[in-house]
């Protein structure tokens, strides 16, 4: 077939990318290339703002290495990240609930005792006493669940953002009755990296880039789904604009001073069991129109154990 036009091109790509032996495959190409057509036709740009996407994208992908994920971080900022989290992390019971994972993880982080300080001799910063414990959804501890932590510097820097190795960072091990402990430094709120394309974007959108103070774990035990989540500091001016979209209420916590002026923060983490049934999409229309949002929910992949 030739001689396609504005009218016709749609369907034809629709029909080339049907041949996709994956089904799954066939699904994703399917809903990109009919939500992706939908968009020009919607934008209609010129060929110097079509250019100027490429652009966009093309400096984003150079800015990806081993230290920085421009694209996670666009992910992050036009709320896909925390779209994807709730499709794939609902909570169940008194579940503790999930956020992002963020541009700064890294994976290996050095394991320490309970009681360690992530933070390095002569980090700058208000220490801080972190404990609670890690239960599954009927109140049993859960022994020796791997928790890793991280966050900022009192610059509001990471370690990978800056030179000097890794620092503010740890994995720790639930004891026998699930509890944890360690020292950090007080989170504090910090502007994502803004000084690529995802900064010009958010300042294109009249946005700033900051997050709310937070300290970052993600929380793994056999038999449980990965808990991926923050705990936000209470009374911090961003929780409401928070430019990633990450801020829940039940992440909120006080970090409260104890009698020796110490600042402590305390939370209960509660897993759910591995293989529940993930939260399903709402029922979609049988035959939306090709190109209407409505109709892009294909049949989902079922969950792994569901
Ligand atoms: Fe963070």
């Amino acid at each position: 077939m030739r001689n396609f036009s504005e009218k016709t091109l749609t369907a034809a790509v629709l029909k080339r990318v049907a041949g996709a032996p994956d089904r799954r495959t066939r699904q994703i190409m399917h809903s990109l290339v009919k939500h992706l057509h939908a968009f020009v036709r919607e934008v209609r740009p010129t060929q110097e703002e079509w250019f100027q996407g490429i652009q966009f994208l093309t400096r984003t992908g150079h800015l990806c290495d081993d230290r920085r994920q421009e694209f996670i971080l666009m992910s992050d900022t036009l709320g896909v990240s925390m779209l994807v989290d709730f499709i794939n992390y609902g909570k169940v019971g008194k579940s503790t609930e999930s956020t992002v994972l963020g541009p700064f993880f890294v994976a290996g982080a050095p394991e320490m005792p309970l009681g360690a300080s992530i933070a390095r001799p002569g980090t700058a910063g208000e220490p801080c006493a972190v404990s609670g414990t890690v239960k599954g959804l009927t109140g049993e501890p859960i022994a020796g669940a791997v928790i890793d932590v991280w966050e900022s510097g009192a610059d509001g820097l990471y370690d990978v953002q800056k030179p000097g190795g890794t620092n503010l960072r740890a994995r720790f091990r639930a004891d026998e009755k699930g509890r944890f402990h360690f020292k950090c430094i007080t989170p504090v709120s910090y502007p994502v990296p803004h000084d690529g394309p995802v900064g010009r974007m958010l300042a294109a959108t009249g946005r700033h880039p900051m997050r709310p103070g937070h300290l970052h774990f993600t929380i793994e035990a056999p038999g449980c789904e990965k808990l991926v989540t923050h705990l936000f500091v209470k009374g911090d001016k961003y929780l409401d604009s928070d430019a990633v979209f990450g801020v829940k209420e039940s992440l909120i916590v006080s970090y409260r001073k104890n009698s020796a002026g110490e600042a402590t923060c305390r939370y209960d983490f509660v897993l759910k069991p591995a293989g529940l049934k993930r939260r399903r999409p709402p029922p979609a229309a049988k035959s939306a129109p090709a190109g209407s949002p409505s109709s892009s929910r294909g049949r989902r992949r079922p969950s792994p154990g569901a």
